[in-house]
Parts: structure tokens; C-alpha cells; sequence
């Protein structure tokens, strides 16, 4: 039977190998505290819930890749309120399923195999899907290290000419999983400037721009001009909706022109009850800043550790996600399984990409309560 070469090459997804070590513990009896995967396990906002049930008819049809105008608009109210660019909700936004198959699919809306436009360059260590997507659409994919001392951004001079001209798509992601490192505007305005030079597209993938700390992130939405740039925004960090799938693709007109000539053959609009408990989350900033609260009590818990035991925090200035130097003479992996055995789950950075050897993320997912024991046993193991 025939089974794509580019599905048998895949190797099995981290989490799946991390899942299968916590639960080779629990077997022994240790209960283990979950800090692997970012999926937020707060409860979703009432009014949010709310809508999504008053959303339920008698009937729904198919929904529209387009999305409801109610929708759309909700969505440029929010990037008006919090980046203060103004977007024409008819052109220049779609609603995605969440961000994952949005990201996932885009490559193959974009790359130009004809034309030799052939190339989607992402960064390592990093979420997974960037380069999965590149693959299964035949492009050459181009994974770009992130180094602590290039503030965890990609190195632009390291990029040759041919490169820069084969280029379909460059994927770049702040605040950035795993990191928790942020961009500046001036990043993103290079790599607009590039990309119109090259011709090719800047997919900006923004899941984390609002769980930050200090100060909000910048976002590629704040460029003047969106020419040759998608920007991907999703409610499942923001509003804790990671079960609801629901998100928007933003940028170029032309470019979203192009996504909702292919998403309707794809089938990938949100249901209509999502997108109407959608509007009230992109409408409503109160949710959001109790969860960001939260976020950074956890965060302030382990900070304060970290910071007794030595262990140095670096990037971690957004995101979900504490990015820390595993002890000097340990690898990830080691550090990570040294630490599941006394029941903390951490994902070794080497799981992420290579770059990211030496390094561990801890995503703060798990209750206040279960983070404060966690504190306990890393403060006697540690
Ligand atoms: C960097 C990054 N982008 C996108 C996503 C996808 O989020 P969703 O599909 O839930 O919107 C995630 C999820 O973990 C992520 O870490």
C-alpha cells in the first residue's frame, strides 16, 4: 500500500518520547508535574464559554473560509487596540482553525517549485510544524540556529545570495518558543526590506505576543507596510482556547487572497459557534491580563529558585516558557531525566533542535499549587 515517503521519514514527535518516559515513571509510583507541553490548562474564560453554547443553532452549514464579517472584525478591533495598525478586515484577514494547520499548510500556498522558489528557512531549536509543513510540500527546508549570543534571532548575514534567492517563506517566531526571547520592530523591518527585495514572504508566527511580563512585544503588524508579510495570531495561549482551534492569518492582501482561494479545499474554517465565542475573547483584554498575572506568579516562583540554585535564565522575557542553561557537565537530556526521576517534567532543549543542546524549557502550565511543590523538589534536588 502506498504511504507518503515524506510521512514514513518523519521521526516520532518529541512529546510522544517524553509522554512514554513520564509514564515509565509514574508506573514506579512517583507522581509526576507536567512542565513538557505548552497547552494551558486554566479554565476558559465564562462569557467566552458562554458564547461558544448561545452560538449552537439548529442547523449549521458549512462555514465560509472567509469567516463571519462579525469575526473579522473583531479581530482588527484587537490589532487596532493593541498594536495600532489599522487592517481591512475584508482583505487583509483570515480566520484559521488555531495556527497549527495554518502554519502547517502555508508552504504549500507559497512555494514555487517552477520558479525555484523552493526554500522555507525557520529557526532551531523551535516549534516543529514550520519545517513538517516545508517537507510535505516538497520544499528544501533551511533550519537557522538561534544563539544566546545573538539574543535567540536568526543570523541574517550568515544567509548567502543564492539562499536569499531561492527563498519562498522565512518563518520566524516571537516571542519565541522555546526561548521565550522577543523581537524588536527594527528585526522585523529588516527582514520586510529583505523579503520585498528577494521576493519572498516573512510568516511571522505570533502565538505568544500576549503572555509577556515587563513589556508588551513588538509585533510584524506594527510595519507601515504589510507588503510580502503574513503575520499568525491564535486565541489558544491568549485566551487558554487551545482545544477551541481558533486563530487568524494577517498581513499582505494579496497573500490572504491567496489563503482563502485555498483554504476552502482544505476545509479548515472554524465552526461557526467557535468563531462567535472568538469575537468575545479578541474583545475583551480583562481575561487576558488575570491570565498574564498568573503566568508571572508562576514564573516569580522559579526565578527565585533558579536563582539560588545558580541555574542561569536566559531569553524568558515572554511566552509561557522559562528557558534555562542546563548545569555545566550535564546534557539536556540527562538534566531532563534526572529530574523526571524525582517526578518534574522539563523538556530537554535538544528535543527542540539541535541549537538547543544545553538547554532546557520549562513551560508553566501546571497549577500554582503543583508548581509549589515543584519548587520543593528541585530546591532538595537541585
Ligand atoms: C510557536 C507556536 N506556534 C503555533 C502554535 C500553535 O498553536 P495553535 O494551533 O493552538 O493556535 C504553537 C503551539 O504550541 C506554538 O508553540
Amino acid at each position: 500500500m502506498p504511504i507518503s515517503p515524506v510521512l514514513e521519514r518523519q521521526t516520532t514527535y518529541p512529546f510522544v518520547r517524553l509522554g512514554e518516559a513520564a509514564r515509565r515513571v509514574e508506573a514506579r509510583g512517583v507522581t509526576v508535574i507536567d512542565f513538557g507541553t505548552g497547552d494551558p490548562r486554566e479554565a476558559t474564560d465564562p462569557l467566552i464559554r458562554e458564547a461558544l453554547v448561545a452560538g449552537l443553532r439548529d442547523r449549521m452549514g458549512y462555514p465560509a473560509a472567509a469567516g463571519l464579517p462579525e469575526l473579522r472584525d473583531a479581530v482588527a478591533g484587537w490589532v487596532a487596540r493593541r498594536f495600532g495598525a489599522h487592517l481591512d478586515a475584508a482583505t487583509e484577514i483570515v480566520p484559521t482553525l488555531g495556527s497549527k494547520e495554518a502554519i502547517f499548510s502555508f508552504a504549500q500556498v507559497v512555494v514555487d517549485l517552477e520558479r525555484g522558489k523552493d526554500v522555507v528557512a525557520f529557526t532551531e531549536p523551535g516549534y516543529p510544524v514550520y519545517e513538517r509543513g516545508a517537507l510535505f510540500a516538497h520544499a528544501r527546508p533551511l533550519a537557522l540556529p538561534l544563539h544566546e549570543e545573538n539574543g535567540f534571532l536568526p543570523d541574517l548575514e550568515a544567509i548567502d545570495d543564492e539562499t536569499w534567492s531561492r527563498l519562498a517563506v522565512f518563518w520566524v517566531n516571537y516571542p519565541n518558543n522555546p526561548t521565550g526571547a522577543t523581537a524588536t520592530l527594527a528585526f522585523y523591518e529588516r527582514l520586510a526590506e529583505l523579503a520585498r527585495a528577494h521576493g519572498f514572504v516573512v510568516a511571522s508566527d505570533e502565538a505568544y505576543t500576549e503572555l509577556w511580563f515587563e513589556e508588551p512585544p513588538a509585533s510584524a503588524l506594527q510595519l507601515g507596510d504589510l507588503a510580502n508579510v503574513a503575520v499568525f495570531n491564535t486565541l489558544s495561549k491568549r485566551s487558554s482556547m487551545t482545544g477551541y482551534r481558533s486563530g487568524f492569518v494577517a498581513g499582505d492582501a494579496a497573500l490572504v487572497g491567496a489563503l482563502k482561494a485555498f483554504r476552502p479545499t482544505v476545509g479548515t474554517a472554524p465552526q461557526e459557534f467557535v468563531q462567535r465565542a472568538s469575537v468575545v475573547a479578541w474583545g475583551d483584554e480583562a481575561h487576558v491580563e488575570r491570565t498574564r498575572a498568573l503566568y508571572a506568579r508562576k514564573r516569580g516562583i522559579f526565578l527565585d529558585l533558579f536563582e539560588r540554585k545558580g541555574l542561569r535564565v536566559t531569553g524568558s522575557e515572554a511566552t509561557m516558557y522559562l528557558w534555562l542553561a542546563v548545569p555545566q557537565g550535564e546534557t539536556s537530556e540527562g538534566f531532563a531525566e534526572r529530574l523526571l526521576d524525582h517526578g518534574v517534567l522539563v523538556t530537554p532543549g535538544s528535543y527542540l533542535g539541535e541549537a538547543g543542546e544545553g538547554y532546557f524549557r520549562l513551560a508553566l502550565v501546571p497549577s500554582e499549587e503543583e508548581c509549589a511543590r515543584a519548587v520543593e523538589i528541585l530546591d532538595r534536588v537541585l
